[in-house]
């Protein structure tokens, strides 16, 4: 059976560091609660005029390079995302076009929230098994600076998240390096638990007037604690049956990098897993919570900080809104 391997990978953050002293300034908050709290110390936020797609597109030039592959070999884009540069189309045809990719590819979104780049190696993959395409861009990338509240009443959320972007070129794999297993879940009792309302059709017939802004239903609401608790059952619980299907233990897995949205979910995620701290990977001081790029943008940090090589196995969790959440396992 034709395997599928990340040939190429690339991050890009902005250059504009908040930190929690910053936050300080414009929300009834701390620095001692916020890194108490979440692990987070900074995050970088887009200056004015960067759509997600600028941020972007620097990641997936580096991923192409990476994969010694031209634009003109991509067979298909799809971007994970819940802050497209637009409400529609979706970000990857604008992306396609900022690469000049002239050739008529098919370029899709798919919204699965902090999931978002898991689904995404489960998509890529299976066009890939089915040799339907030969190289993908997958991209995982939010701007969720422009969905916090950033006054004192969205306080709760507004410190937790951060953008950035990720991309991989997905291809055949050549030799042992390869996607081993993914597996992808949804409950939508989460739905109300955390999520982003307007602009939608929900709110017929206009998805946004100057009412719903006023009642805040463009911003990111969440209910922390029932987030929290189903966050640190869900990964754990995915990341086992990544191990059970790959037959792994624990002395197997060289890094797990799971999505970056507190520090203490991290912590207690490696408890319940039983694996040695230095196991999971953390960067959530340096960037805060960047939804659907915190993994790709984890997976480039321990690459160049030496934290795994070709033959390791590392694996990926995930955990989001609708709930999603997710697991995958890759032989590097
Ligand atoms: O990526 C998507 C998945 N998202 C997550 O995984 C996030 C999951 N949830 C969490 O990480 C945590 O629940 C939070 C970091 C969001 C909150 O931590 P918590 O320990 O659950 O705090 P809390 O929401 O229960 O709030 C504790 C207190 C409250 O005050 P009282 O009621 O105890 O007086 C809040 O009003 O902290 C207060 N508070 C803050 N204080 C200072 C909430 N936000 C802040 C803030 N600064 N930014």
């Amino acid at each position: 059976m034709i395997k599928s391997k990340i040939a190429g990978i690339g991050y890009n953050v902005p250059k504009n560091i908040v930190s929690n002293f910053d936050l300080e300034k414009m929300m009834d908050t701390s620095d001692e609660w916020i890194q108490t709290r979440t692990g987070i110390r900074e995050r970088r936020w887009v200056e004015d005029g960067m759509a997600n797609s600028d941020l972007a597109l620097p990641a997936c030039q580096q991923a192409i390079r990476m994969a010694g592959i031209q634009v003109k070999d991509i067979d298909a884009i799809i971007v994970g995302t819940v802050t497209s540069d637009y409400n529609f189309p979706g970000m990857a045809p604008i992306i396609q076009q900022k690469l000049g990719i002239t050739s008529n590819i098919r370029a899709f979104d798919i919204s699965a929230a902090c999931s978002a780049f898991i689904y995404l190696l489960e998509i890529g993959d299976q066009f890939i098994q089915t040799s339907k395409y030969k190289n993908i861009l997958l991209v995982g990338s939010d701007v969720m600076s422009c969905t916090l509240d950033k006054t004192p009443n969205g306080r709760a959320t507004g410190v937790l998240f951060g953008d950035g972007a990720g991309a991989v070129i997905l291809s055949p794999a050549t030799d042992d390096s390869c996607i081993l297993s993914t597996h992808t879940f949804a409950d939508g009792s989460g739905v109300e638990n955390l999520h982003g309302k307007a602009p939608g059709s929900k709110f017929y017939p206009n998805r946004i007037n100057k009412e719903i802004i006023e009642q805040g239903h463009h911003f990111i609401t969440q209910n922390g604690r029932e987030v929290f608790k189903n966050a640190v059952t869900r990964m754990p619980e995915a990341v086992k049956l990544a191990m059970e299907e790959n037959n792994l233990a624990i002395e197997d897995i060289k890094l797990v990098i799971a999505h970056q949205a507190n520090a203490r979910i991290l912590e207690a995620c490696a408890t319940k897993m039983q694996l040695p701290e230095e196991k999971m990977y953390m960067n959530i001081h340096k960037y805060g919570n960047t939804t659907a790029g915190t993994i790709p943008i984890a997976m480039c940090e321990a690459i160049q900080e030496g934290r795994f090589q070709k033959g390791d196995i590392i694996l990926l969790t995930a955990f989001g809104a609708g709930y999603t959440w997710a697991s995958a396992a890759i032989r590097w």
